[in-house]
Parts: structure tokens; C-alpha cells; sequence
């Protein structure tokens, strides 16, 4: 079984902007620059064999690069019980478009349906028994991050391997966009 997800690399001179949002939380594991990603569909455990009719469905995706804006800062929160802190990508058509081509992609290849609603983003960190106030202060002091833009010229299917540490991610493939 693999832990499979598709997602679009974060280029050197964004996620350099983002290291500055990264300090400042008790109980933050901050996401090293290189793991930095945006998702646009987790597959979750899978068969090789799923993995390779997921990888030849991907591989039909067309679409053509694009211009990538993050901006802003959130949280997510289980019950109450903020998880991980994250930095915006603004929502265009294109990148809407290669989410929705990567899902029908997925169900193309028999996945489970998503749940979550999608919400571009990059996880900066994940927390354990984060201050909720002090995470409503970071949200406030970080929230006018406004990296240079990139361009989007091919997504990836990363593998995720999970240890002690935290999560090592692999890029497997890459599909490029026109
Ligand atoms: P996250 O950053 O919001 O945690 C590798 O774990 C990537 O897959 C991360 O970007 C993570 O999103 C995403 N991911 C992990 N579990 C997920 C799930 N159950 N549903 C959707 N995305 C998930």
C-alpha cells in the first residue's frame, strides 16, 4: 500500500516568504521549505495497482501553467483543538479547474470520494496542544503574507511515508501542465 496525494510544489522564493510565518507557536513541528505543497487531492492508502490507474489517469490531465498567489494565513481546528496552521492560495478558475481534473482523475481510477471540502492551501505546520489565543495572535501578526506570485507549470503525485518525526514526502511523478 502507498499514501498517495497530488499536489502543486511550492517554488524556492515563496516558501523562503513563508519561513517568515514560520516561528512563534508553542507546539508548532514546522514544515521544512522543500515539503511545502499545495494539495489538490489526497488519495490516502492505495494499491500499487490503484496507484498506477491514478498515475495513467493523471497523466491524461491537460491544462496549461498558471499563475499561483498565496496570501494569508488561517488555522484548522478539530472540535475546538487547533491541528495545523496554514498559509492561503487565492482560488482562480485554473487552479479550481486542475483540482476538479485531479478528482475526476481520481474517481476515474476507483478512489474514495473526497470528503473535506477543498480549501487551497499549505500546511505550515501542525501543532499539539497549541494556545488557541496565542494562535489567534500568529493568524493576526502573519496574516498580510503576500509571497511573490509563481507560475504553476506541472503538479506532482507525492508519496507520504509517515515516521516518529513527522512525514517525509516523495515526489513520485510529475505531470507538466502546458
Ligand atoms: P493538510 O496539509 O491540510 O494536512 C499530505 O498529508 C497532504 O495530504 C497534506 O497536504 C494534507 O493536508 C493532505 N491530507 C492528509 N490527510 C487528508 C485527508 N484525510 N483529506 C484530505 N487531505 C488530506
Amino acid at each position: 500500500m502507498l499514501r498517495l496525494f497530488v499536489a502543486l510544489p511550492i517554488p524556492y522564493a515563496a516558501a523562503e516568504a513563508l519561513r517568515a510565518a514560520q516561528g512563534g507557536l508553542i507546539g508548532a513541528r514546522w514544515a521544512p521549505l522543500d515539503n511545502l505543497h499545495v494539495t489538490l487531492r489526497f488519495a490516502g492508502e492505495i494499491s500499487e495497482d490503484r496507484a498506477d490507474d491514478f498515475d495513467a489517469a493523471l497523466c491524461a490531465v491537460r491544462g496549461s501553467s498558471f499563475d499561483v498567489q498565496l496570501a494569508g494565513v488561517g488555522a484548522f481546528d478539530d472540535a475546538g483543538v487547533v491541528r495545523a496552521v496554514w498559509a492561503g492560495a487565492e482560488t482562480s478558475e485554473p487552479l479550481a479547474r486542475l483540482q476538479r481534473a485531479c478528482d475526476s482523475a481520481a474517481r476515474r481510477a476507483g478512489l474514495k470520494p473526497e470528503r473535506r471540502t477543498w480549501n487551497p492551501h499549505v500546511t505550515l505546520a501542525y501543532l499539539k496542544g497549541a494556545d488557541a489565543a496565542q494562535v489567534g495572535v500568529w493568524v493576526r501578526d502573519h496574516n498580510l503574507i503576500r509571497p511573490p506570485a509563481f507560475r504553476a507549470r506541472s503538479f506532482g503525485l507525492y508519496s507520504s511515508l509517515r515516521s516518529g518525526g513527522g512525514s517525509t514526502y516523495r515526489l513520485e511523478r510529475l505531470y507538466p501542465l502546458a
